[in-house]
């Protein structure tokens, strides 16, 4: 049997879509999941139970694996730097990946390149905070809050990211020991993102750019393409996009968060290096999904068509609410709309946590968005009819 397997570390639900992804082309998974209820662990064959953050459990679990990627960033980069060591690919490698991993590692690439980003630097405590704060001026306040920190590395879902108004405020970011990064806050009109996927031999692929839209620091929504999006800019969004890859060495799929602001520029505002919460429309609305290029990128197989196969693809996320059994919403999402694609994780609920995402797709962009906010309410258990 020559089909490869590949070795996903973490059993979430992004591991758990990716294996879907590879079942029809017979691509057999192996997966390094925390415990055997994860996500991607209850669907998987082969799965090795165990902690990333050790080397020697890394290197067993990496032992029959043709190539080695990823559902998070969290893999510390020597580890990865000794796998290689060891013949294993890694992609994305560990010197493209970094970028995902450290946000201020990023920044510094981001302006190194040329790529245009918030202001920013890195900070000491908050005395320093107020300096940055009084540096920017300008457009901002006169005092210049408010601010944007972030730790450099851990964070996710908005863990990890303040709004600071003042000095006093700022204290809690410093907590976690790690290096904090203040940014000017962008006065952004909407969050877009542009999603590629590259090859070890260099092709890439870009999907349309996509609006998405955050609530309380979690992707609620994501439209594609994004509405009335200037085409030159869609355009400038995808080639920052596919140049950030090739600078960077990127393998897989790669997210560019981005803010287009009311004058209508964009910045950078962070990078993922592996399937994404802004291209999970592309499972039932582009020709070939994220997760399905992500498996062929990382085995530098041809990579397969990113156009969309509907006008209008929306999705929602699926939250958890204060009803745990979502399956008895089933029965109403699946009359209302049997045009629905419902995608559960098989995670617990519990309120916030994201379990879930719907897709809907159409000609008519009120309808779909309607329909896929109706789903995801529903589901939820804030929508009752
Ligand atoms: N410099 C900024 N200006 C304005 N809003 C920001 C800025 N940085 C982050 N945000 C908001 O916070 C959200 C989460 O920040 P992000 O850096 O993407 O962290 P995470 O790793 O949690 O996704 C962003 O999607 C955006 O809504
Ligand atoms: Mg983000």
């Amino acid at each position: 049997m020559t089909f490869p397997v590949v070795g996903m570390v973490g059993g979430g639900q992004l591991a758990r879509m990716t294996h879907e992804a590879g079942i029809p082309l017979g691509i057999r998974f192996k997966l390094l999941s925390d415990t055997p209820q994860d996500s991607a662990a209850q669907v998987v064959g082969d799965v090795v139970i165990g902690d990333y953050r050790d080397l020697d459990t890394l290197r067993a679990f990496a032992r029959g694996c043709d190539v080695i990627t990823f559902d998070h960033e969290h893999v510390p980069t020597e580890h990865l730097w000794a796998l290689e060591a060891d013949g294993i690919p890694v992609r994305p490698g560990p010197d493209a990946l970094v970028h995902a991993q450290d946000k201020g590692v990023m920044r510094a690439k981001l302006d190194a390149i040329g790529v245009p980003c918030p202001r920013h630097r890195i900070v000491s405590d908050p005395a320093d905070v107020e300096r940055f704060a009084a540096e920017l001026g300008g457009g901002q306040a006169p005092d210049g809050f408010p601010v944007i920190l972030k730790t450099v590395r851990g964070g996710y879902d908005g863990k990890g990211v303040w709004v600071v108004r003042s000095s006093k405020e700022a204290a809690e970011p410093f907590r976690a020991g790690v290096p904090v990064l203040a940014e000017e806050k962008v006065d952004f009109a909407r969050e877009l993102a542009a999603n590629i996927v590259r090859s070890p031999h260099g092709q890439a692929v870009a999907y349309p750019v996509v609006e998405s839209i955050q609530v309380d620091g979690v992707c609620d929504t994501v439209i594609a393409p994004a509405p009335d999006l200037d085409e030159e800019l869609a355009g400038q969004a995808q080639q920052l996009a596919l140049r950030i890859a090739q600078e960077l060495g990127v393998v897989g799929h790669l997210a560019v968060e981005l803010f287009e602001t009311a004058d209508g520029r964009i910045l950078v505002n962070e990078l993922a290096m592996r399937p994404h919460n802004s291209g999970h429309w592309t499972q039932d609305g582009a020709i070939t999904s994220q997760f399905a290029n992500h498996v062929r990128a990382v085995l530098d197989l041809p990579l397969g068509d990113p156009r969309p196969r509907a006008p209008w693809t929306v999705m929602a996320n699926v939250l958890g609410g204060d009803y745990p059994d979502m399956y008895y919403a089933y029965l109403h999402c699946m009359a209302r709309d049997p045009q629905l694609k419902i995608h559960m994780y098989g995670k617990d609920v519990k309120p916030g946590r994201k379990v879930g995402h719907v897709n809907t797709y159409g000609d008519d962009l009120a309808d779909v968005r309607e329909r896929a906010a109706h789903a995801a309410g529903y589901l939820r258990g804030t929508i009752t009819e």
